[in-house]
């Protein structure tokens, strides 16, 4: 009893250590979820690309799995008024009816609309940005009720070398968000330069900790020169960052990452055609794992079928969405080749504790083994690495006991079924009519993963599909550069499994 409220209280201070540390809007309090057009569209955007898009995301259930805001990325602008208090000109020719009326449309099919600046004197693209106009753009995007700022970092002056320059920088626009009186959702996108996740959680919900993503499981590209040891101390973030290399710089900042404030990996690029189906199921299970944004970054008008079932996979989502609000972190890894510990062929464990979904003491469990051989391989992980947070060298109570081992991919929806989302027809999954495609997915617009969670929902918690005794192993065969996910349950201590 003493136990249990000395680990209540330390839950509850927690909380509220977590809550003063991170930036005080109330958004983000698990990871955002969303779609954004840079990975697979560029500087190719109108009005037309995200109503179009923003219809997909609701017919295709993806906004009821909890994907809400449709960002806008670079290139929308054509200057400033000058008669007008030098506000920012949205291009008519790509946006003819103006950012309010696409910001209704989103509202009203119950999604939020995402908007792109940049802490800079141009847009990455070379758009006008909004240093120094921080308050007159900040009120722009509130009256035309944007939902969300992605702040970029390109031509900052020179504003930038130390932790306080850059982050002054970044506050102006936060404070200016703030002041608009509007809830705004505040992305930063200084690609981990200045080291984001040491202050981005007083001033905004997610900080991007490296260069662009790029289509690619593994390739080595000097422009994506931070890799190894020294991945988080990187000066020159540069882009084409492959899945693995963003994975191993999240691995050194995993505690930075708290209600409100995530370690943003960058956007997907499930569906994007370049990698391997278990590649990019490895890819959406780490940005899951790790608490990242989950923001979609493909052409969702031709998504393909195993593409949406990964991207709408409610059990990984669920783990994403954890109202512990704690990422996963490596606890180790090897190499199959003698060379590169830290390349592409990594083999990686990455465990960490979710809220319990028993009742219980204990927390649930994510486990996530990587294989980054070029052959499939049986990957082990013992209690005693999975739990050495709670006790080093197997001494945690939680080796002594028994878990249930729920694979996290093993409910994923066919490819059929998703090609029938896709086309709309009646073999959707409980799908009565064409209309109500995706009605027997996951819902969080009405029922929340907290909620959901506590509820024991399947759909969240998958199938038990083994157990593990105490001082045991989860064993997986893990496709090459692919990723098993599992969510460990606590079995009642001395109970078998047939008498649950
Ligand atoms: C930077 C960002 C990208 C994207 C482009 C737009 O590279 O990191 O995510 O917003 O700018 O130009």
């Amino acid at each position: 009893m003493i136990f249990q409220n000395l680990v209540k209280g330390a839950v509850v201070a927690a909380f509220l250590a977590s809550s003063v540390g991170a930036v005080d809007n109330g958004l983000a309090i698990t990871p955002q979820m969303g779609w954004d057009n840079w990975n697979s569209f560029g500087c190719d955007v109108s009005e037309t690309l995200l109503l179009q898009t923003a219809q997909l995301i609701v017919d295709y259930g993806l906004k009821d799995l909890g994907y809400h805001y449709v960002i806008l990325d670079d290139c929308w602008s054509v200057g400033r008024n000058a008669s007008n208090n030098n506000s920012i000109i949205p291009d008519p020719k790509k946006f003819p009816n103006g950012m309010a009326a696409v910001a209704d449309h989103l509202h009203s099919l119950g999604l939020g609309f995402g908007m792109y600046s940049d802490a800079g004197k141009y847009t990455c693209g070379g758009y006008a940005g909004s240093l120094g106009y921080e308050t007159v753009d900040a009120k722009t995007f509130a009256e035309w009720g944007v939902d969300y700022l992605k702040y970029d970092n390109c031509y900052n002056m020179g504003q930038a070398g130390n932790q306080q320059i850059s982050s002054a920088r970044y506050e102006v626009m936060g404070n200016a968000l703030n002041a608009t009186g509007r809830p705004i959702l505040y992305s930063l996108c200084n690609w981990g330069e200045d080291y984001p996740w040491n202050w981005g959680s007083t001033i905004a919900n997610s900080w991007r900790i490296s260069g662009d993503v790029y289509d690619s499981w593994d390739q080595p590209d000097s422009r994506c020169p931070c890799d190894g040891p020294d991945a988080w101390n990187c000066g020159l973030p540069g882009f084409h960052c492959s899945v693995t290399n963003i994975i191993n710089k999240a691995s050194f900042i995993v505690s930075k990452a708290q209600p409100g404030a995530w370690n943003d990996l960058d956007m997907l690029e499930v569906g994007n055609g370049a990698m391997t189906d278990a590649e990019y199921v490895a890819h959406f299970s780490m940005w899951a794992a790790a608490k990242s944004p989950l923001i979609l970054g493909n052409d969702l008008r031709k998504v393909p079928a195993k593409d949406l079932a990964i991207l709408s996979n409610a059990a990984v989502i669920a783990v994403n969405q954890d109202p512990a609000g704690s990422s996963a972190a490596r606890r180790w890894m090897y190499s199959t080749t003698s060379s590169d510990v830290y390349g592409g062929n990594a083999i990686q464990m990455w465990s960490g504790s979710l809220q319990s979904t028993t009742g219980g003491t204990y927390s649930d469990m994510v486990v996530v083994l990587i294989n980054g051989a070029n052959e499939s391989m049986v990957l082990n992980a013992t209690l005693a690495d999975i739990f050495i947070d709670n006790g080093a060298s197997g001494t945690a109570p939680q080796v002594k006991m028994s878990w249930e081992v729920r694979d996290l991919w093993a409910n994923r929806m066919s490819e059929s079924e998703a090609q029938a989302i896709i086309d709309a027809t009646s073999a959707a999954p409980n799908a009565t009519n064409a209309t109500t495609v995706g009605s027997g997915r996951y819902n969080a617009t009405q029922t929340s993963y907290a909620q959901g969670l506590k509820n024991n929902d399947t759909l969240l918690l998958g199938n038990v599909t083994s157990t593990v005794g105490p001082s045991g192993t989860v064993t997986a065969t893990v496709d090459s550069h692919g990723a098993a996910m599992f969510r460990l349950r606590a079995l009642p201590t001395g109970m078998k499994r047939d008498e649950l």
